[in-house]
């Protein structure tokens, strides 16, 4: 089975709110399609984070952060090397983990903490992950190189994805 050749994503600019809808309706069919009856969480994250980031313009860093314990510990994910480690309420990460809420930030630089883990990360939105139990057990981040790449097109469709693909 193939399916590299659908992806030759360009990136660097935020689709319209039109593309923007179709893109995520294309990737949650792809999606769909691929992950129907998988229950494994390492398989579910990467390929999650493989679809979106290969399909999406406005995003230049794609990847789960996993809670275990007291830590979010970088799991799955497209981009640049990024923090091994980030501490319950910090950055917008660890935030997202402690208030179990979607983070929204148009601009990282006035987020209160942002973690920077490249320099050129400009916007950002992190989705919480729950398991069957409703628990937090990861943390869906992405960062977009461009200023306010997300808003709540991108919020209504992630959370709808973690919602249709809940982690072990
Ligand atoms: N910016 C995030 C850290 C993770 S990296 O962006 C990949 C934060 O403030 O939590």
């Amino acid at each position: 089975m193939s399916h590299g050749e659908a992806y030759a994503v360009v990136k660097g600019r935020v689709p319209a709110a039109e593309e923007k809808q179709s893109l995520y309706q294309q990737a949650a069919e792809a999606l769909k399609g691929m992950l129907a009856g998988e229950t494994e969480s390492v398989l579910i994250m990467g390929t999650i984070a493989a679809v979106l980031h290969q399909s999406m313009p406005h995003y230049f860093w794609t990847g789960f952060y996993r809670v275990v314990g007291e830590e979010l510990l970088v799991g799955s994910y497209q981009g640049t090397p990024a923090c091994l480690r980030i501490a319950h309420g910090r950055g917008v990460c660890g935030s997202a983990w402690a208030e179990a809420r979607t983070m929204l930030v148009r601009d990282v630089h006035a987020f209160p903490g942002h973690i920077a883990c490249d320099a050129r990360s400009a916007s950002e939105i992190v989705v919480p992950w729950r398991d069957a139990s409703g628990a937090v057990v990861a943390v869906l981040d992405v960062d977009s190189d461009q200023k306010a790449a997300f808003d709540e097109i991108d919020q209504k469709w992630l959370e709808r994805l973690a919602r249709d693909f809940p982690l072990a």
